[in-house]
């Protein structure tokens, strides 16, 4: 495979942009540096094509879940370019705005009012201000990764790993002030005692609990009941972190297929299908809250995102995404646990099936992950652990990317069978956790 330019390119980010890219989960090192094209010229439905001229099938990260419709969506696009003619910004603010809040609390009876933002992790700092408004209280109990800022990364201010079982393993909290320790307390999904303990020391302080509605597991029966019993009885505010679950399953929020009874929830990923949009949703007198705070930006007005929005959830709708994507990745599991046993590899697998992976039982994983990407992006896909689900894929897609799943496990069998894994590797071994790029 020539991948000069992509490698040339790398080599420029490596100088210029410290980190490489604005996003972990988009960094080479993630997958394996030296054979990942990490940057793209043109990408349409599930295929991408990199900077040399090769073309993927995409079985891989789907712009790490933004992309559920599948890349340039005719519908989305069309009725993006329509609001850039007629004027993506002005002095004025754009009708779309309220169009999809009337949306948003039609799909979700509970919620009255919405908030926007353009990215996750800034709708879900929008959603815990209200919530410290709101209550006029400090510390958030939370369970699962919440985006960058500052009120989530004080998780790991003078504690040893806070955030190692929710985000990544040793993360500095560098840049984050130091009088936030101890306002940011981590409970396990579905380790109930665990936020019981955290509300039975600081359940008159607690301004929120935050939470994923899933992302490996299903709830276990009576769980959210109790968060919810716990959220009143200690006055805090409940919110639903739908960023990554939303729209995956059904049209509008995880929670709602779990029976949940969230305060407020936000989504954002795939909720432009790849335009920046995020939305706060709540219940009228919390979200009313947000006015005894400032919360306010310029670009939060633009036409874009709500036009995006707008697009992708009515097509999500009208098309039953979520049933094609659970359909999708149901295929993709049951594959890999086949295409494992008919290679004589170890697996396991997990996830929601929109948004599958699985991991290499072995001693050297990321060695492994590293020569899978490889042998993948060979056979002309873009490939990883794990494997989000688009509308563009099809059965037939899947199909094919299995069968060349299969021929990679045959090879990672054989060489760990001779013992020459690192041989055959042509790119480094994928990276865990957060590290600096040299
Ligand atoms: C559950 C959850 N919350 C928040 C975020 C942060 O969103 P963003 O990357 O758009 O800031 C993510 C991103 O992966 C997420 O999965």
């Amino acid at each position: 495979m020539n991948l000069k330019k992509s490698l040339a390119m790398q080599q420029r980010a490596k100088e210029r942009i410290p980190g490489m890219t604005q996003l972990l989960s988009k960094r080479p090192d993630m997958f394996s540096s030296g054979v990942w094209p990490a940057y793209y010229t043109k990408a349409k439905g599930v295929e991408v094509w990199d900077l040399d001229g090769n073309q993927y099938i995409d079985m891989s990260i789907a712009g790490i879940g933004a992309n559920i419709l599948g890349y340039a969506d005719d519908d989305v696009d069309a009725a993006v370019v329509n609001a850039i003619q007629n004027g993506s910004s002005s002095s004025l603010n754009c009708p779309e705005e309220i169009e999809l809040a009337d949306l948003f609390c039609e799909l979700h009876p509970w919620a009255d009012k919405v908030r926007y933002a353009r990215c996750g992790g800034e709708g879900m700092a929008i959603a815990v201000r209200i919530a410290r408004a709101h209550t006029g209280k400090d510390i958030i109990a939370f369970c699962g990764y919440h985006g960058w800022q500052d009120w989530y990364l004080a998780a790991n201010l003078g504690t040893e790993n806070a955030l190692g079982e929710h985000l990544i393993l040793g993360l500095d909290p560098a840049g984050v002030p130091k009088g936030l320790a101890g306002t940011a307390l981590p409970f396990r999904y579905n380790q109930i005692e665990e936020l019981e303990a955290i509300i039975a020391k600081h359940g008159n302080n607690l301004a929120a609990i935050v939470m994923e509605p899933t992302r490996n597991h299903d709830p276990l029966p009576g769980f959210f009941d109790r968060v919810r019993e716990l959220a009143d009885t200690s006055g805090a505010v409940f919110i639903i972190d739908e960023v990554s679950a939303g729209l995956r399953m059904n049209t509008g929020g995880a929670h709602l297929l779990y029976n949940i009874k969230p305060d407020i929830a936000v989504f954002s990923k795939s909720l432009g299908n790849g335009f920046p949009m995020a939305a706060i949703i709540g219940r009228g007198e919390i979200m009313d809250s947000a006015q005894k705070s400032f919360i306010s930006s310029t670009m939060w007005t633009e036409r874009v995102g709500p036009t995006a929005a707008l697009a992708t959830l009515k097509k999500h709708r009208e098309k039953n995404v979520g049933e094609h994507l659970i359909k999708i990745g149901k295929m993709v599991q049951e594959g890999w646990s086949a295409c494992a046993e008919n290679a004589g590899l170890q697996i396991s697998v997990g996830g929601i099936y929109p948004c599958s992976h699985f991991g290499f039982t072995h001693e050297k994983p990321q060695h492994l992950k590293s020569l899978f990407i490889q042998l993948m992006l060979e056979q002309g896909f873009l490939a990883s652990n794990l494997c989000y689900a688009m509308y563009a894929h099809t059965s037939e897609h899947v199909n094919q990317y299995l069968t060349a799943v299969e021929k990679a496990f045959r090879e990672i069998a054989d060489a760990i069978s001779k013992n020459d894994i690192e041989k055959r590797m042509k790119g480094a071994p994928s990276s865990t956790g957060f590290k600096r790029i040299a």
